[in-house]
């Protein structure tokens, strides 16, 4: 049965990252006809790309990737049906750098827009976050959820949304933005001083030291697979709902304590669990509610937990491996 994205050429714009590299290879799934990533490769890597680049429908931009250059991205824009947006300076990076999130995240989502109107491009699926719903007042947090962010992330992102209403609405530009909740999976980052939680824990347990914890492990979020996001992202592209904002997450609350346990179970580990007082964090419980994604967009999350950081596991061994062998060679 033909769907939206037969014989399409889509654009996915910060298409080398993580989830953006997962959108990609979801995307050739489906028959389309081309698949471009628009990427300046800031945080994204060819690597992440070494899969998708076999297909011979899949390329990346040669001229350029940053959403910053408006030239080259409206070059970038004027060849594609359908547009998928996730370029974005992430949460600590904001934090640490208002000025280039401002750039970044809000100017080039605007130009992103800008030129899908220009070019009059069928749909957009934008990557909003659930950083603009803050600490949850009310859960499971649906779409109707107040604004409750602090960051300088969720305004960017926040913006982006408002953004995309007021094009939708003066330009009848066609799309839907997502709200990730905790994204995790194949191609996370594990290097580096900002690195989410569960690299932290497996780490330690590599080094043979008990994981920590901080405070008594009660914060909670929704942790949704990277492939399952990818898969949101195809379904809001062949979705028939004009516009809208959009929760991706299972709905289902794993505090840091399971987590933890979870992954002493899966790598075979009886260390335990230390807990130190304090530690920081931007959020401390959020959960959101898949419904109406599943209603609008025919989106619904298949990998669990346990599965899904399986493969987490897995990918991250494959990958040191390889890392050392590299090196080895060096
Ligand atoms: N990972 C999560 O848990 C999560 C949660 C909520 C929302 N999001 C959003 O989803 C999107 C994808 O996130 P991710 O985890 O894959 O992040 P990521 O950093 O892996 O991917 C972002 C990509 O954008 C690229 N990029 C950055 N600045 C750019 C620029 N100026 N021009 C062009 N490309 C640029 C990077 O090189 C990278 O490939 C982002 O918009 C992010 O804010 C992620």
């Amino acid at each position: 049965m033909p769907t939206a994205l037969d014989g399409k050429k889509v654009l996915v714009i910060g298409g080398a990252g993580l989830v953006g590299s997962h959108v990609v290879e979801a995307l050739l799934e489906e028959p389309v006809a081309e698949v471009v990533v628009y990427d300046n490769f800031s945080r994204g890597t060819r690597e992440n790309l070494d899969e998708a680049l076999r297909d011979p429908r899949c390329r990346v931009f040669p001229l350029g990737g940053d959403v910053c250059q408006r030239d080259l991205l409206d070059a970038a824009v004027a060849e594609a049906d359908m547009v998928v947006h996730l370029a974005a300076l992430w949460l600590l990076h904001c934090h640490e750098y208002p000025e280039s999130a401002f750039e970044v995240n809000m100017r080039g989502t605007f130009n992103v827009l800008q030129s899908c109107v220009r070019h009059g491009v069928e749909r957009l699926v934008f990557s909003s976050s659930a950083s603009v719903y803050g600490d949850a007042v009310s859960e499971p947090m649906t779409e109707e959820h107040p604004f409750n962010n602090w960051t300088f992330y969720g305004a960017t992102k926040i913006a982006g949304e408002q953004m995309m209403k007021a094009f939708y609405r003066r330009y009848g530009l066609r799309g839907v933005g997502l709200r990730y909740m905790n994204v995790y999976g194949p191609r996370q980052d594990y290097r580096g001083a900002y690195i989410a939680v569960m690299m932290k824990i497996l780490d330690c347990i590599d080094r043979g030291e008990a994981p920590v914890v901080y405070g008594d492990g009660s914060q909670a979020y929704d942790f949704v697979h990277v492939r399952d996001v990818a898969r949101a992202n195809v379904c809001a592209l062949k979705a028939e709902v004009e516009h809208g904002f959009y929760n991706v997450g299972t709905g289902v609350k794993t505090s840091i304590r399971e987590l933890a346990e979870l992954l002493l179970e899966l790598t075979g580990s009886d260390l335990g669990i230390r807990y130190l007082p304090g530690g920081e964090s931007f959020v401390t419980n959020r959960v959101g509610c898949p419904k109406a994604a599943e209603r609008d967009l025919g989106f619904r999350w298949q990998i669990g937990l346990r599965e899904g950081m399986q493969s987490l596991i897995d990918w991250r061994r494959e990958h040191q491996e390889r890392l050392h062998a590299m090196h080895g060679r060096a």
